[in-house]
């Protein structure tokens, strides 16, 4: 017995790695919350699966800190194997400077172009017909969260729109809670000015103004009602005084906070705090009043290395992220919606369904990201985040807010 326990362990001392030697692949992201790490390490682990190695390059502070520091390293030399960015116009100035690696061939070769829905997602990865970016999830920021909790506390049925969400905030403060959940960070005012302009003012007026650019729509009647509700929205807010989206996000999973306008990311949140769709927590796309997707969500773009095996690894991470296997694992955790029609995602929970009806249904609005420059949307995140701390008028506001979209013509 012993002979055999030895000649066991000296097979296995001498056994040969079971794959081809991995390529390191420093992967950078903002994936920080709980819901986020939980569905980038799906990723992690398929690539690792793979053959390959993720190296996790995860950034703390959100995607206004992440993508300066990721930007100015691709810039500067040193850049990383893979980095997120938004679906949309962030990476195009480094595409254009030739720093980001081609993908078409890997588009080709796994029929990106026949499997990637809705194919706008491929068209913002697309620059002078090359393919530089892998689409790697849809996200909808407009959805109103809502905690079953806190209107059971207050003896009130939990709103089904907007509309009631507001009639009742009163009642709901009355009884301790803060009505609605609001992070301090610029992207979070922005996000939320968006969801209540297309709740308030409709999808065509939205169209009109952010795909049409008709600035007169811009400064009309809808907008200004919009602006008011987003004035009326910062008193429902003031006693919201967390940083990041992801606390707000808890403030309404303990039942502090009666609801938060935040995207489909949320999710992730609900579930690794173990509640459940529709029993605990009830999800209104399109703030219950106008059932929509606006398709923003992630991509990851790879910066050209010199070295030949890293750039073998990064095409072999494009191709991953878009597969079927990768897309399921990855976005069942995120909370977000695939970036392919041809997957089964049976765990789907209920507010996921909502989201998937409303692709298959085709109510999708190109997201924010992509209507604007980077240069205009930062001019209305600055404008916003003022308006939302301060006691602006709406008037005011809604005039600064045309006068930069005009900037941006
Ligand atoms: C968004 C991103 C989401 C989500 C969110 C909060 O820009 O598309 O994946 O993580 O940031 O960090």
């Amino acid at each position: 017995m012993k002979t055999f326990k030895l000649a066991t362990a000296l097979v296995a001392s001498v056994a040969l790695p079971s794959v081809a030697f991995a390529t390191d692949l420093e992967v950078t992201h903002w994936w920080t919350s709980g819901g986020e790490a939980a569905a980038v390490a799906e990723l992690a682990k398929a690539f690792d699966a793979s053959g390959d190695k993720w190296v996790d390059g995860a950034i703390a502070g959100g995607g206004g800190t992440a993508r300066p520091i990721m930007i100015s390293r691709i810039t500067g030399g040193d850049p990383m194997g893979a980095t997120q960015f938004n679906h949309g116009q962030q990476a195009l100035e480094l595409v254009e400077a030739g720093l980001m690696l081609d993908l078409t061939d890997v588009a080709e070769a796994e029929g990106w172009k026949e499997k990637v829905f809705p194919q706008s997602l491929l068209d913002s990865c697309t620059v002078d017909g090359r393919i530089y970016c892998a689409p790697v999830n849809i996200h909808s920021p407009e959805w109103l969260w809502l905690s079953n909790k806190a209107y059971a506390d207050a003896g009130l049925p939990v709103p089904a729109n907007w509309n009631e969400f507001v009639e009742s905030a009163p009642q709901l403060e009355a009884a301790g809670k803060i009505p609605l959940a609001l992070g301090n960070q610029p992207w979070q005012s922005n996000l939320a000015f968006g969801a209540i302009s297309i709740a308030v003012a409709g999808l065509d007026v939205w169209k009109e103004v952010n795909v049409e650019k008709n600035m007169d729509m811009a400064a009309g009647a809808e907008y200004a009602a919009v602006f008011q509700a987003v004035a009326d929205a910062r008193s429902l807010a003031a006693k919201s005084t967390v940083q990041d989206w992801n606390q707000a996000t808890n403030l309404v999973i303990t039942g502090e906070a009666g609801g938060q306008i935040m995207g489909d990311w949320a999710q992730g949140e609900f579930q690794v705090a173990g509640q459940v769709a529709g029993t605990d927590y009830t999800c209104l796309p399109g703030l219950g009043l106008n059932a929509y997707l606006s398709t923003g969500g992630d991509a990851f773009y790879f910066p050209k290395n010199k070295s030949a095996d890293i750039e073998a690894a990064q095409k072999r991470l494009a191709a991953l992220l878009v597969s079927p296997e990768a897309q399921v694992a990855f976005n069942l955790k995120k909370g977000s919606l695939p970036i392919r029609g041809d997957v089964d995602l049976a765990a789907a929970n209920d507010c996921m369904k909502k989201g998937l009806e409303l692709l298959a249904q085709g109510n999708l609005v190109p997201s924010g990201d992509m209507a604007w420059s980077p240069d205009v949307q930062k001019q209305n995140e600055d404008l916003l985040v003022e308006f939302w701390k301060t006691d602006m008028a709406p008037e005011a506001a809604h005039a600064q807010w045309v006068s930069n979209l005009k900037s941006g013509l």
